[in-house]
């Protein structure tokens, strides 16, 4: 037998299989006194390898607050974050910068592109800030252009963002975030800007990308049409997870 008796196992031990991301009792409060908020509580979340959920609230709900902390844009005020098995919990801001360009991708509400670079040089700008010379940057660039080969942007590669619709910026967005072979990607209402048809486009991507690669995805979301590209959907009210939501209960929002 390779599995160990039941009385071995801590209680707190997450299901069977390794974590792209373990929040453990994370809270986050902005502000002190009178003007506290407390944007995140008890949040205790596991995602697996390879695991799409869906994070569905209200605005104001602590999406981005939850989200910029698995990302380790933003420190928790308590708790554990535990990313692609690195605990970001204690790290410095050094650590965090590393840590962010190797382990995790970001997708955000509106695509933030280096305006005066095209396409091809905004998913170069990852490798660029790790320094990569000589040959890494060779193979950076016969990398990006695959990137983009696959997100059905080959022929847009040397356009400026200006120059590409909505929906191709945000495709630009989804091949930067994966550039470096992430654990996890983290994306905040990527179809928010974007009108349905296009903004379904972008989901059935993003999910056809994060299977192939078995990467791990949050997807932030306060539209209700876009869970069912997630294998499973997690609530958040008040800075409080829950469990999924009965289909079309939050509909109104
Ligand atoms: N930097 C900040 N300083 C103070 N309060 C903030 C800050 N960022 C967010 N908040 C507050 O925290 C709560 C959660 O915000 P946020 O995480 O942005 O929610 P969502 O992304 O679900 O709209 C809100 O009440 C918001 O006003
Ligand atoms: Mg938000």
């Amino acid at each position: 037998m390779t599995t160990p008796p039941a009385d071995t196992v801590a209680d707190t031990a997450p299901a069977a299989g390794p974590a792209a991301l373990e929040l453990a009792d994370v809270r986050k409060v902005y502000g002190a006194g009178d003007t506290e908020i407390v944007a995140v509580d008890h949040a205790t979340l596991r995602v697996g390898d390879g695991e799409i959920v869906a994070l569905l609230g209200p605005s104001g709900s602590g999406k981005t607050t939850l989200l910029s902390i698995a990302g380790g844009l933003l420190s928790a005020t308590q708790g554990r974050v535990v990313v692609g098995g690195e605990d970001i919990t204690g790290h410095s801001a050094a650590e965090l910068t590393d840590f962010r360009r190797s382990k995790v991708g970001f997708v955000f509400q509106s695509v933030n592109l280096v305006p005066f670079l095209t396409a091809e040089e905004n998913l170069l700008v990852v490798s660029e800030l790790s320094g990569a010379r000589g040959g890494a940057r060779k193979q950076a660039k016969a990398r990006a252009k695959e990137l983009l080969g696959e997100l059905g942007l080959a022929h847009r590669a040397g356009n400026l963002p200006a120059q590409l619709s909505g929906g191709e910026r945000q495709r630009v967005a989804i091949g930067r975030a994966l550039f470096n072979g992430p654990a996890l990607v983290l994306f905040d209402e990527p179809t928010s800007a974007l009108d349905t048809k296009i903004g379904e486009q972008v989901m059935e991507l993003i999910q056809a990308e994060m299977r192939s690669r078995h990467t791990a995805a949050v997807i932030v979301t306060h539209d209700t049409r876009m869970t069912h590209y997630a294998d499973r959907t997690v609530r958040i009210v008040d800075g409080v997870l829950g469990a999924e939501p009965v289909e079309g209960d939050l509909a109104a929002h």
